[in-house]
């Protein structure tokens, strides 16, 4: 599986692959119109949150208004049959899906329900545990492979249709669709995964809108990497990637994720085939796969804690931008359990 892009898509494409330190909003001239197959984004929520920067603290009318700002500058990227992903939650899912609706077609409202254990919380409204995930298309012919991401039956439940009438059902066999509520944990910190940003998105959601939306090869765009699940996930599922962030220890921390997936991808491609007596190195590849997950995991931790060690980090150049680009200010209130991740 080819995931970087070849030498000469590099030469024709300096943008291929590369995740910008800078504002999405400035960095999106980088990329051609009719470029991108996916648009896989996870903007600030505008619930307070501290990225290092004040996207997430802008008043209500200023965090609509940019919002729209955005999404009409990158819109005129995706390719006639691409499609766009949106994490959101309650909060402004309904005005921001209106804005999507008069520019796009509106596939699903997915639920990401995101198995917040009952901790007390609210005492005058349901808590909220889930985030709001919007799948827009641009076209009636929008790339879409189900097959991809189809979920297998258990074995029990194979057993159980087990009777002649169900002997040879495709679906049975090829599993069934994902629906529209996934529940998947949020990343604690004992998951291995799990790197130093408040928000950092489960690879597992991030590489089934991948797989189903964007043709292998393809380009998936994101203009607010955070610690870089989109491209982390377009790297493991063989699709180019480009995108955006501000926050410069949040660009170190992508720049090892990546760097560690490379390391482990070239380790695995380096065992052998077959042992010594001619047999597949199956256990072999195995335990060799596990050791370099543990060597991934130490070392993603340590970057992380060495990327917050050094906190608040020099005015870099990409952060004057957004100081300039996104206002101080925050009027929003905003209760505990609202808080998404
Ligand atoms: C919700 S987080 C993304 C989390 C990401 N999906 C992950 O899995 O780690 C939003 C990110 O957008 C970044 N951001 C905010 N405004 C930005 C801008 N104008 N350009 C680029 N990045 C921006 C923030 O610093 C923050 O890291």
């Amino acid at each position: 599986m080819e995931m970087r892009a070849t030498m000469a898509e590099q030469s024709d494409s300096p943008w291929l692959d590369q995740v910008f330190c800078e504002d999405a909003l400035a960095g999106l001239a980088r990329i051609p119109d009719g470029s991108v197959d996916l648009i896989l984004t996870d903007p600030p929520y505008n619930l307070g949150k501290d990225y290092g920067n004040a996207s997430d603290q802008q008043t209500v009318e200023e965090y609509l208004c940019w919002t729209e700002r955005w999404i009409d500058a990158v819109l005129p990227k995706l390719k006639p049959t691409g499609s766009l992903y949106i994490f959101l939650t309650w909060r402004y899912s309904p005005e921001i899906f209106v804005m999507l609706k008069k520019r796009m077609t509106m596939m699903n409202e997915i639920i990401w329900d995101r198995r917040v254990p009952s901790m007390g919380g609210s005492v005058r409204s349901f808590s909220s545990v889930h985030d709001t995930v919007g799948f827009f298309v641009a076209r009636k012919d929008y790339y879409f492979d189900l097959d991809a991401v189809r979920i297998p039956y258990d074995a029990e439940t194979k057993k159980a249709r087990s009777r002649s009438i169900f002997i040879g059902a495709k679906w049975l066999e090829v599993g069934y669709n994902p629906k529209d509520v996934w529940s998947v944990s949020r990343l604690h910190r004992e998951h291995s995964e799990r790197v130093d940003h408040p928000t950092q998105k489960p690879l597992e959601i991030i590489e089934r809108m991948v797989k189903a939306s964007c043709p292998p090869g393809g380009v998936v765009l994101d203009l607010f990497m955070g610690s870089g699940t989109t491209a982390l996930a377009a790297r493991r599922c063989g699709r180019h990637f480009v995108g955006f962030e501000l926050n410069p220890d949040y660009c170190a921390i992508i720049e090892a994720r990546l760097a560690e997936e490379d390391a482990a991808a070239a380790l695995a491609a380096a065992l052998p085939v077959a042992d010594a007596n001619g047999k597949p190195a199956r256990a072999r590849t195995a335990k060799a796969a596990k050791a370099v997950k543990t060597v991934k995991t130490a070392k993603t931790t340590k970057t992380a804690k060495a990327v917050k060690a050094t906190k608040p980090a020099p005015a870099a150049k990409a952060a004057k931008t957004v100081k300039t680009a996104v206002p101080k200010r925050s009027r929003v209130p905003k209760p505990p359990e609202e808080i998404s991740i």
